[in-house]
């Protein structure tokens, strides 16, 4: 069964029509790239997997539940399954890194301080992140801070990761790291969505690409299968001939 499945989805804002009927599924471990235009309705997609926005028409599956009927008490439930990587980090400014990755599990387990030490110290370790426990995110570079952020987003042990455009204006080495992130994850068996512009990313780290056109999920496939497809929609765009 699939992890996210979203069937017909459609979605306006005010006149403007941005989903037309978008279906897509991610199977289990699988990290899906979802690429297209500036505006054409990713992130909303995203902001949809966890209830963050509801759809006009369509449904929206989580492990084999419909979610887009569910009440916001309910989907505290989802969101503790479903990690939602925000583009900017998300960090809470007047806390270090420490307490930043410690709220979550501080409002949301019933860990003890002691626990959550160890559970943050291992994962900064992981991530390559240690010696920042108490550093705030304003003395962070951006690289750094999207990082923290990423580590914050999964601090939870969630089963899918959504992330929103992760390695955006950042340089070779934290791209590479954010990249290492999301493998790491991956071999941990966490699904996922990689929404980004960013195609040497995509390349890196996930197992399929889909392409949201004009409202529609107009192509996708495996990174073989585009290969196998060089005047193929998919390639066209990746190439800037097919536009936004
Ligand atoms: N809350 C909102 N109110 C009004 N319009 C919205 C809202 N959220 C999204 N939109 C519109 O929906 C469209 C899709 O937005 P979305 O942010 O999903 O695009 P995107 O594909 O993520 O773009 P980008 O690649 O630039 O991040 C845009 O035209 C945007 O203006
Ligand atoms: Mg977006």
């Amino acid at each position: 069964m699939a992890v996210i499945e979203v069937k017909n989805f459609t979605k306006s804002f005010g006149s403007k029509k941005v989903h037309r009927g978008v279906n897509l599924s991610v199977e289990p471990g699988e990290c899906l790239g979802l690429i297209g235009g500036s505006g054409v309705g990713k992130s909303v997609i995203l902001r949809s997997l966890i209830g963050l926005e509801k759809p006009d028409s369509g449904e929206i599956f989580i492990d084999g539940e419909e979610i887009s009927g569910w009440t916001e008490r309910q989907l505290v439930e989802i969101r503790k399954k479903v990690a939602y990587v925000f583009q900017n980090g998300a960090l809470f400014d007047s806390m270090t890194v420490y307490d930043n990755l410690a709220y979550p599990l501080r409002e949301h387990t019933p860990l003890t301080e002691k626990e959550i030490g160890e559970r943050i110290h291992s994962q900064l370790e992981e991530f390559g992140l240690l010696g920042n426990h108490s550093v705030y995110p304003s003395q962070l570079s951006g690289g750094m801070q999207k990082r923290v952020g990423l580590a914050r987003s999964i601090i939870m042990g969630p089963k899918v990761v959504l992330y929103d455009e992760p390695t955006a204006g950042l340089d070779p080495y934290n791209t590479k790291k954010i990249q290492e992130m999301i493998l790491r994850l991956k071999a941990r068996g966490v699904t996922s969505v990689f929404v980004t512009h960013d195609m040497p990313s995509v390349y890196a780290v996930c197992d399929r690409i889909a392409l949201l056109l004009n409202g529609e999920i107009q192509a996708s496939g495996t990174v073989q299968d585009l290969e196998r497809d060089p005047e193929g929609l998919m390639q066209r765009f990746i190439n800037g001939i097919e536009g936004a």
